[in-house]
């Protein structure tokens, strides 16, 4: 079998295009335009880069940003003071911190003082146990824009076995909590599971989340599963890679996410849609 590649980049654009039409539409009827401040502290150079496409997808939807860029030297109480503003400015309606925060700053502290209505990432507590309590408001982009591919596709996952490779707050947690509320019969694998590959090896459908470039083994994949890679990895030699193992895993996988171009600009999508939704919210 040769796999179909889910193509994310279509998506996504797709995506941006309903919620820039949602945006126009909102302007003519008089309503705010959605507004999305980002937060970076500090200087990793991926952060900032993640940080310039959520602004540059930002001016696609016609969304307003606005940018706080700030030292590593900012302490935590110079950080909640930010959020505090954020969180009563009428302009903004979603609050994202670019994670992860430097050392000295504890980061849940951080997240937990987002307004949960404003916490267009999904992380706050409020958030998680909404969608752990089969009542979602606010959805952690990267496993909601999984969803969305797996829907686009009419990748079906009542009734299916899914393996989640990885147990972060940020991916493989809200991704099981996800597959789950979708019917699907979910494992989630971690650093203490034993015999991982018989485990990938029993999903119909297998979200690789570790942070490890070519981590799952193609050989692992059960004929004709659904293979979605959420790793984006740099190599030495400059080129991203999946946690997935790629020509291996779509010569046995029905349909597989590529690297680049799978999932990762669908989590800019579900970034703009909760911005969106979070003005909504606030209407
Ligand atoms: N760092 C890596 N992924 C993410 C994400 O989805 N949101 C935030 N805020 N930081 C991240």
């Amino acid at each position: 079998m040769t796999a179909q590649i889910i193509n994310g980049k279509q998506v996504s654009e797709q995506c941006i295009a309903r919620v820039a039409e949602q945006v126009a539409q909102r302007k003519a009827a008089g309503l705010r335009v959605p507004g999305l401040a980002v937060v970076l502290v500090g200087d990793d150079s991926a952060s900032a880069v993640y940080v310039r496409n959520k602004q540059l997808a930002c001016d696609k939807a016609a969304l307003k940003s606005f940018s706080h860029i700030l030292p590593a030297t900012t302490t935590e109480a110079e950080l909640l003071t930010l959020i505090d503003e954020l969180n009563t400015n009428l302009e903004v309606d979603g609050i994202l911190v670019q994670l992860p925060l430097p050392k000295h700053i504890n980061s849940q502290n951080i997240l937990e003082r987002i307004n949960p209505q404003k916490d267009v990432d999904g992380f706050h507590p409020y958030n998680m146990g909404r969608l752990a309590q089969k009542m979602p408001l606010l959805r952690p982009c990267t496993p909601k824009g999984v969803m969305t591919l797996l829907s686009e596709y009419k990748i079906d996952i009542k009734g299916k076995k899914v393996c989640i490779v990885g147990a972060s707050n940020i991916v493989g947690r809200p991704q099981a909590l996800e597959m789950l509320l979708a019917g699907g019969t979910v494992t989630v694998c971690h650093s203490a599971t034993q015999n991982l590959a018989q485990e990938v090896a029993a999903a119909d459908i297998v979200v690789a989340a570790v942070g490890k470039p070519n981590f799952v083994q193609g050989e692992w994949i059960k004929a004709g599963a659904v293979v979605i890679d959420v790793g984006i990895n740099r190599l030495d030699n400059g080129k991203l890679c999946g946690d997935v193992a790629f020509d291996a895993a779509a010569e046995r996988a029905s349909a597989i996410t590529p690297v680049p171009g799978g999932v990762g600009p669908m989590t800019i999508a579900s970034l703009l849609e909760n911005t969106l939704q979070a003005a909504q919210l606030r209407d």
